[in-house]
């Protein structure tokens, strides 16, 4: 099958979090089952737009508002990401640094989908799939439906996977012009609340959705800022999908990133290394446990919590253990964070930012990674630490409840049912406990290293459901 995946991220040209990881993977994935899957995305400035070599496949315009925008689409030479990756270049649009957060998103992602679907409109065959990630291509399915440019388009399958509900990219009415013309009589389509909703409008338009773990999907039938009774509906085209991770990139054996490369065999003696270079650079002391949480810092991560869960847990220790914490996101937490370094010198620190090898790095040396996380759709933080060897300590909620089994149920983590300080804080307790029985630390770490989380399984299942 052709396979085409519309994506605002993709790992390594952009990510800013596990949709990059995602789309980075699942098509490379896809393409070992025999396919060919391929990737279109924005190209911002980035390093790998300057550090590869292009060919222009498409150049033409895009109009958004009452600008006309020239528009390109490059493809990188080589396949080194083991599948085609495209990216849309709009000068104006998307030549700045970052990936979202500007006041003009609703036109840089339209402008992204319109010019992606007027290239694939010009091709002289259709894809076999059009698969599209979250709110930032969420209008495609409606368009390939409804647009009459791209009336040739319409019998191509279009699926959408939810990465995040909470995200949903609504615009008013007033910008309705924007999209290339349909009969208005089909204007529901876009419509949630009152407003155009890209991800509402998907959940509507698309042949299939998915979500990225099962739990998620009869979680958001409840609880999905205000899309509840939608999902509800779509019910029948609806499926969780399970994320998987991407086993060459985060190989510890293999992991040009961390201090000292390990096996299940040789983990002792590599996650000893690892350790001690972190808690080296970080004045951490490595003969002693060390809790990590590494990811954005917002309300859905738990975040807002970790400096009085840290504040509790090293009083209460009396110096037993260690904290290091990797994120960013709202200030507000990332400077009660660093705060905390000031007052729990070599036994707490912080690096506020975002940092690629050194996730791998945490990854690699900790004892154990916590996920407080009130809403995760799937979570690839908990899969890269089992494969490092680092016990999760987990909320029982999404993608974390269908990834990690509890050590009183026979299991590797160690789970909560709440976000809260006191039900964190217990946790890191019963952590702390573990910590004391070496074998079973070992025998835990060593179990946890030969679960299979690659996307090995879960490739194949979008491809079923792509020919559904
Ligand atoms: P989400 O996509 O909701 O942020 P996931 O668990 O799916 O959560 O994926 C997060 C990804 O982003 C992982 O690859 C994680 O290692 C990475 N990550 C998050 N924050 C940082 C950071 N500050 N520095 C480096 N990597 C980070
Ligand atoms: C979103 C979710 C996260 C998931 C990721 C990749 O960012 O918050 O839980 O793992 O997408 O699907």
């Amino acid at each position: 099958m052709e396979i085409i995946h519309l994506s605002a991220e993709c790992y390594p040209v952009a990510k800013v979090g596990g949709l990059g990881d995602v789309v980075g993977a699942l098509p490379k994935y896809q393409n070992k089952l025999g396919h060919v899957a391929k990737v279109v995305m924005p190209a911002y400035n980035c390093k790998f737009l300057y550090e590869n070599e292009f060919e222009t496949v498409y150049d033409g315009w895009v109009k958004v508002a009452s600008t006309n925008y020239q528009a390109r689409i490059l493809r990188e030479k080589t396949n080194k990401l083991g599948f085609d990756i495209f990216l849309v270049h709009i000068a104006g649009l998307f030549d700045r640094d970052g990936v979202y957060g500007y006041n003009d998103d609703t036109e840089r992602f339209l402008a992204f989908q319109i010019t992606a679907l007027d290239w694939i409109a010009q091709w002289e065959h259709r894809p076999d799939v059009i698969h599209v990630h979250d709110h930032h291509a969420g209008l495609v399915p409606f368009m390939v439906s409804n647009c009459y440019q791209y009336a040739h388009l319409n019998q191509v399958p279009t699926v959408l996977s939810i990465h995040n509900a909470q995200y949903q990219g609504q615009f008013g009415w007033d910008k309705l012009h924007y999209l290339p013309s349909f009969d208005l009589i089909n204007t529901s389509k876009l419509d949630w609340s009152n407003a155009i909703n890209p991800l509402a409008s998907a959940i509507k338009c698309a042949w299939r959705v998915t979500t990225v773990s099962p739990s998620y999907l009869e979680e958001i039938s409840h609880v999905a800022n205000g899309l509840e009774s939608l999902l509800a509906q779509e019910r029948g085209k609806s499926f969780g999908v399970l994320n998987g991770i991407d086993n060459e990139v985060w190989n510890p054996q293999k992991d040009q990133m961390v201090t000292k490369t390990y096996s299940a065999k040789t983990l002792e003696s590599g996650k000893k290394a690892n350790k001690d270079e972190l808690c080296r650079v970080f004045n951490l002391d490595s003969t002693k446990p060390l809790y990590t949480f590494i990811g954005r810092l917002v309300g859905e991560k738990g975040a807002d919590l970790l400096p009085d869960i840290f504040y509790n847990a090293l009083a209460q220790s009396d110096g037993e253990i260690n904290i290091l914490v990797l994120g960013s996101g709202d200030t507000q937490v990332e400077d009660r964070l660093n705060e905390i370094t000031q007052k729990y010198p070599g036994k707490y620190n912080a690096f506020i930012g975002y940092n690629e090898a050194l996730s791998h790095q945490i990854y690699a040396g900790a004892d154990f990674l916590l996920m407080p996380s009130r809403v995760e759709p799937c979570g690839l933080n908990q899969m890269y630490a089992l494969r490092y060897g680092t016990i999760p300590i987990v909320r029982r909620i999404g993608g974390l409840k269908d990834t990690v089994i509890d050590i009183g149920d026979g299991g590797f983590g160690i789970c909560h049912d709440q976000t809260s300080v006191w039900d964190v804080g217990h946790a890191i307790g019963r952590a702390y406990e573990l910590y004391g029985d070496q074998k079973k630390v070992k025998e835990i770490r060593k179990y946890m290293m030969s679960i299979d989380h690659s996307w090995d399984s879960s490739a194949q299942k979008y491809i079923e459901i792509y020919q559904m």
